[in-house]
């Protein structure tokens, strides 16, 4: 539960070596002492040092996005020593736009991580959270899912179906004490990006963290990292076909 002064104590992250979920992680720690319980494809691999060297509590837990049938399990595991107050749902996968055009198999693959992956643990993350009556789903969504481009449109596609559905979760949690923050992040500078050229606007893995611990003391529903892109994207929304095979 949220401290007297409204600070996370516990939170679980989907996609536990996610870069900006440990940024987020650090920031916390910022603000006090914090149980983590990192769910993440080989577990035993994640370091931790650079969390517990901080004094938080950190565990570590078998998740695979591509396999929604174990999600309940590994998210009711989560809340088995106490309650949790954040769910951050930080996997993803952006792959290669060139393969996943030659390779339909693939695509697929992206979509069962990203897609399938992602509603199921949005859908777990706010039904256990109802259960116990408080908490906030962080999703990390993308300004790549507002409007296909050309060099990740495969990707983009995968964010905008999850972004879409969270934004109509938010409208079922109208009234409640569950919340959902999108966060919409552009380029950051992170293992997912590493090596490719940075977009305009490009942020830090510190940056999106800054904003997601703003968003939860704030009342916000939906978060750009950095606020220009609110604009941006708007932009790019309204630019026709032609205009954006040119660019
Ligand atoms: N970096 C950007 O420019 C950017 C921009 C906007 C939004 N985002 C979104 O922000 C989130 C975090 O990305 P990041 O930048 O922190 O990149 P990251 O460090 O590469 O984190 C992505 C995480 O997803 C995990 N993952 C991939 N497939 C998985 C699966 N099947 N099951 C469980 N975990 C899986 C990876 O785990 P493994 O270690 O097992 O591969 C990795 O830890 C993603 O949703 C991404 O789409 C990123």
């Amino acid at each position: 539960v949220k401290d007297a002064l409204g600070r996370v104590q516990a939170v679980l992250v989907l996609g536990g070596g996610s870069d900006i979920a440990r940024a987020t992680l650090h920031r916390l720690l910022d603000d006090g002492p914090l149980t983590a319980i990192l769910a993440a494809r080989e577990p035993e691999r994640l370091e931790t040092e650079d969390l517990t060297a901080r004094g938080a509590t950190v565990a570590c837990v078998a998740f695979d996005a591509a396999e929604p049938a174990t999600h309940a399990g590994v998210i009711e595991s989560a809340f088995a020593n106490g309650d949790v107050d954040v769910v951050l749902v930080a996997f993803g996968v952006l792959g290669s736009q060139t393969e996943l055009e030659a390779d339909p198999d693939a695509l697929v693959e992206l979509v069962r991580t990203n897609v399938v992956g992602g509603y199921s643990a949005l859908a777990h993350s706010v039904a256990r959270l109802r259960t116990q009556g408080h908490g906030t789903v962080v999703l990390l969504s993308s300004i790549a899912g507002r409007r296909a481009r050309r060099s990740n449109y495969a990707y983009g596609s995968t964010k905008a179906a999850v972004d879409e559905l969270a934004q109509g979760i938010q409208l079922s949690l109208a009234g409640e004490s569950v919340r959902l923050i999108i966060v919409r992040p552009g380029f950051v500078h992170s293992k997912m990006t590493e090596g490719l050229r940075p977009a305009p606007f490009a942020t830090t893995p510190a940056d999106v963290a800054e904003a997601i611990v703003r968003s939860l003391r704030e009342n916000v529903s939906v978060v750009w990292v950095p606020p220009v892109l609110r604009a941006v994207s708007a932009v790019l929304r309204m630019l026709p076909t032609r205009a954006l095979q040119r660019l």
